[in-house]
């Protein structure tokens, strides 16, 4: 086996670490700065090289792109203390493997020396595919939907960043605000890292109470709680030989930030109740649409934890600051809705497009595929209108000023008094009163009343009709249900 190199300036770390992997039966040579380790690496063979950051005359990093320069597939693990992490994740997008923080355990050591030689082996015995967005495209149970779809410089740039750091097992954080894409992206990077086959777990972090999440992350021995009546894998075990996605990380509780920390430094969960570790292989990916370090600085989320998340940091810009996408994901999103729908394809009219490229997507991507979809929902003929834009109702005044004739626009109150834009029945029947002053959950209602009461009442028919399933129709009436109005067709006759 070829050796592997060390570069260290301080001989005790040099010992420390070669003892250690002698130890565990691997091959080692020494190296006391980065211009004698690159005449070293020029000559000789290595499996990997393993390399202090901070050393006098030449750095880690320089000594990094130096062997970048003569091969790409070499793995190199950077060792760094924990002042210099912003340089750790510099390292991680020149390509480094991994990196450890001084002080480390030794068998941490030696079980990122491990993956980073079994990963080179394997990337050599596979031939490598470079998965492009088409190939996304093309996943099956994904389809379009999983598309990026982007003409925007920024994101693009981003998503070439995305790829870079993909194959390694760096943390990604990202950071963004609501519905930009981030769990999209988080896929990306999954599908483009080495373990594209692997499993693909997301957890949201402010969905569960701590305790349930806490087994739910974690998983327990059966007994562990009064409940606990079998073993239960945690997602971290779930996730292992692949990605895990931590959705609103920034929610997770100060306990449970402790037990990530471990899982992160020690790559192993504990399960309540368990007597041992269970080691993990997983990637982490972190999203929040909060400030996580104004968190920090609030002391509700731990520093240390932070800066283990943040060693890729990305960000992808809201909606209103690439304006050049809208007209781009509202094709897509009508075409991908009409597709699930089973309709033909839809346009969208040069008015209602003028309406969507100004209005202020507070909401996102998410809003944009939400009032694209109810616009299809909408329209009757296979054009999409300005009145077939429903957006949130704090905004709609801004989007009425835009269609109404002048001074239209600013009517208020009871939708009933509210003047035209108001859809018609797709057969043309009475207007069903939608306009503006009204919320999306209001007209979304009064369109699914007015049809089932159209259609006597039957569910299947109307279900077609609004070209959503039967279970949506079934889920919204019981919603209806919840909030106290039933729909009984034959009362109100
Ligand atoms: N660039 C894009 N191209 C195509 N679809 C997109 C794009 N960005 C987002 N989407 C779609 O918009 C929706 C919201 O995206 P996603 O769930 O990834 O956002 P998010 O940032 O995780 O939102 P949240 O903060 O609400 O969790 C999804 O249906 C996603 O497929
Ligand atoms: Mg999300």
């Amino acid at each position: 086996m070829e050796p592997i190199l060390i570069v260290d300036d301080e001989v005790e770390m040099r010992i420390a670490m070669s003892e250690t992997l002698k130890h565990s039966g691997y091959p080692v040579e020494l190296s006391h700065n980065a211009i004698d380790a690159l005449n070293k690496c020029k000559k000789n063979s290595y499996s990997m090289v393993i390399t202090d950051m901070t050393m006098p005359k030449r750095s880690g990093i320089e000594l990094l792109k130096d062997i970048r320069k003569l091969s790409d597939t070499m793995p190199v693990v950077m060792v760094t203390a924990y002042g210099t992490i912003e340089t750790a994740v510099e390292a991680m997008k020149l390509g480094a493997f991994d990196y450890i923080l001084k002080p480390f355990k030794f068998d941490l050591f030696t079980f990122v020396v491990e993956r980073a030689l079994s990963m080179a082996e394997e990337r050599k015995s596979r031939p490598q595919k470079k998965p492009t967005i088409t190939e996304i495209k093309g996943q099956p149970d994904s389809g379009r939907s999983r598309e990026i779809v982007t003409a925007d410089p920024i994101i693009q740039q981003l998503l070439g960043v995305a790829e870079n750091i993909a194959k390694s097992k760096a943390t990604v954080l990202v950071q963004s605000e609501s519905g930009t894409g981030k769990e999209l992206l988080a896929r990306y990077i999954h599908l483009h890292s080495d373990r594209p086959d692997g499993p693909f777990v997301a957890v949201n972090c402010a969905a569960l109470p701590e305790t349930l999440l806490e087994s739910e992350l974690f998983g327990h021995r059966k007994g562990a709680f009064t409940g606990a009546i079998q073993d239960h894998k945690g997602r971290f075990e779930q996730a292992s030989g692949g990605t895990i996605l931590l959705d609103e990380v920034s929610e997770l509780a100060l306990p449970l930030q402790a037990k990530l920390l471990r899982v992160l430094q020690e790559h192993e969960v504990d399960r309540i109740g368990g007597k041992e570790p269970i080691a993990v292989d997983i990637r982490v990916i972190a999203t929040t649409n909060q400030d996580l370090f104004a968190r920090v600085e609030e002391g509700r989320f731990r520093e240390d934890l932070y800066f283990r998340l943040n060693v890729i940091p990305l960000q992808l810009p809201p909606l209103r600051e690439r304006k050049g996408d809208i007209p781009l994901l509202c094709d897509h999103f009508v075409t991908l809705h009409a597709a699930r729908n089973g309709r033909k394809a839809v346009s969208i009219s040069a008015a209602a497009m003028e309406v969507l490229c100004h209005y202020n997507w507070r909401g996102n991507v998410r809003e944009l595929e939400n009032v694209m979809e109810r616009a299809l929902l909408l329209c009757a003929d296979n054009e999409v209108q300005p009145q077939h834009l429903l957006m949130g109702q704090a905004t709609i005044t801004d989007v009425a000023a835009l269609v109404l004739p002048k001074g239209k626009g600013k009517t208020k109150g009871k939708a009933e008094a509210a003047p035209a834009p108001a859809a018609a029945g797709s057969n043309g029947s009475k207007p069903l009163g939608i306009g503006v002053g009204m919320s999306m959950r209001e007209a979304e209602k009064k369109l699914i009343f007015e049809t089932l009461r159209e259609l006597k009442g039957n569910r299947t028919q109307a279900a077609k009709m609004l070209s959503i399933s039967i279970r949506t129709l079934r889920n919204k009436l019981s919603e209806y249900a919840g909030e106290g109005e039933k729909f009984d067709f034959d009362k109100q006759d």
